[in-house]
């Protein structure tokens, strides 16, 4: 038997124990949370698995090789020992065909505590490696196609030690293929789908969200409890160009069983925009979601949502650095007092001060990178 792969998947910040849950539940032995990533053994079962069920992942990389690069001439040597071990397997995937020449390839790296810190040059270094043995090897080398390779390689330089990765997603994750209109400021997909997991919510009753905006909050709820795949709507990834892909292995993981929790999911959406509701409605309908979904335009606040208590998602615009972010947060915990009494309430609070003015203790408080911005996930239980 072939020794597992090395294997990491990689999320935003704050987001590793959920993700590490997530493997837990496809089976992986030892998920371990790293910063932004989560690392685990597994086989290339594993790898499309990851890549077809995980929700709050960005991507999954097979980690190739790593070695000690204190400068741009041991990048280069590394990369190139790497070439020259032709029989080298990963998982079965011998490098002499990983590697073949009429492959393209692509490479972006990473720099932190080390003393190469120029990420061009740690690419340019990498890569004239990895095609100058090639050159002497098979007497020809791989293209560079940074737009679509066959290889999407990462190289992670971190004290002074290069760890090189191949990326077996190609677009990211949170490209889930429902989102085809979008409004100001939507959640991307893998962090909606960490606040409706973050919310501990059993499946049951309905699902609301009073600023719906572009419906992401709503479909990643209604996907979760329906046990649709996040890869559902997706049309390729990564690990489809590389010579070991087999379609028919791939279908079996993609007929598996996923746990449906909540099969009788209704989806409820309004916002004041009558833009975002018109958002909402293609998005939902892309992600063949509309049959369950009453969307509506309306004020949160005057929104009556319905008697049977379920799941409440939001994500309100406030800043509380904005004039009057603070009343507005207060009016939101009044809200959800008065009309969401017996539901579960997840809020995307947009920076590190939001939040603390709703009046209403978090049962959980999940501090999360958005991109550039400080959010918490917040997890009201209004009793
Ligand atoms: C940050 S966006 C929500 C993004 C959404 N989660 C998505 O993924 O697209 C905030 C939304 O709240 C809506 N909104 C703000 N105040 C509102 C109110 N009082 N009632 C209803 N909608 C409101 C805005 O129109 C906007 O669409």
């Amino acid at each position: 038997m072939s020794k597992p792969l090395e294997l990491v998947a990689t999320c935003a910040l704050g987001l590793e124990d959920l993700l590490a849950r997530e493997l837990l539940e496809l089976g992986v032995a030892n998920p371990a949370p790293l910063r932004g990533a989560v690392g685990f053994r597994g086989d290339w079962v594993d790898v499309w698995r990851g890549n077809w069920r995980l929700r709050t992942a960005n991507r999954l990389l097979v980690s190739l090789d790593s070695w000690p690069a204190e400068n741009g001439d041991a990048l280069a040597a590394g990369a190139a020992r790497l070439i020259a071990r032709r029989e080298r397997a990963w998982g079965g995937l011998a490098c002499a065909s990983l590697f073949q020449p009429h492959r393209t390839l692509a490479l972006r790296s990473t720099s932190s505590a080390s003393r190469v810190r120029d990420v061009r040059w740690i690419n340019q270094k990498v890569k004239d490696g990895l095609v100058d043995a090639q050159r002497e090897i098979y007497g020809r080398r791989s293209s560079v196609d940074r737009s679509s390779p066959d290889l999407a390689l990462r190289v992670w330089l971190r004290k002074d030690q290069a760890t090189l990765l191949l990326d077996t997603s190609g677009e990211p994750l949170d490209r889930r293929g429902y989102r085809i209109r979008t409004t100001e400021a939507p959640v991307r997909e893998n962090i909606a789908a960490a606040c409706v997991m973050a919310a501990g919510w059993d499946g049951r009753g309905p699902v609301v969200d009073p600023m719906c905006g572009s419906g992401t909050l709503l479909a990643e709820a209604a996907n979760w409890a329906l046990g649709r795949a996040p890869g559902a709507l997706r049309k390729a990834w990564g690990f489809q160009r590389l010579p070991n892909y087999s379609h028919p292995r791939f279908r079996d993981v993609m007929n598996e069983a996923i746990p449906a929790p909540g099969p009788d999911v209704e989806l409820y959406g309004v916002d004041r925009s009558p833009t975002a509701v018109e958002a909402s409605r293609m998005n939902l309908a892309r992600a063949r979601l509309d049959d369950r979904a009453t969307l509506a335009r309306a004020d949160a606040f005057d929104y009556a949502p319905p008697a049977s208590p379920g799941l409440l998602l939001v994500n309100p615009p406030y800043g509380e650095r904005l004039e009057g972010g603070r009343e507005q947060w207060r009016r939101l915990g009044d809200l959800l007092k008065q009309r969401y009494r017996g539901w579960r309430a997840v809020v995307l609070a947009g920076d590190e001060h939001r939040g603390k003015h709703v009046g209403l203790r978090p049962s959980l408080r999940l501090p999360v990178r958005n991109g550039p911005l400080d959010a918490r996930i917040l997890l009201f239980e209004i009793y």
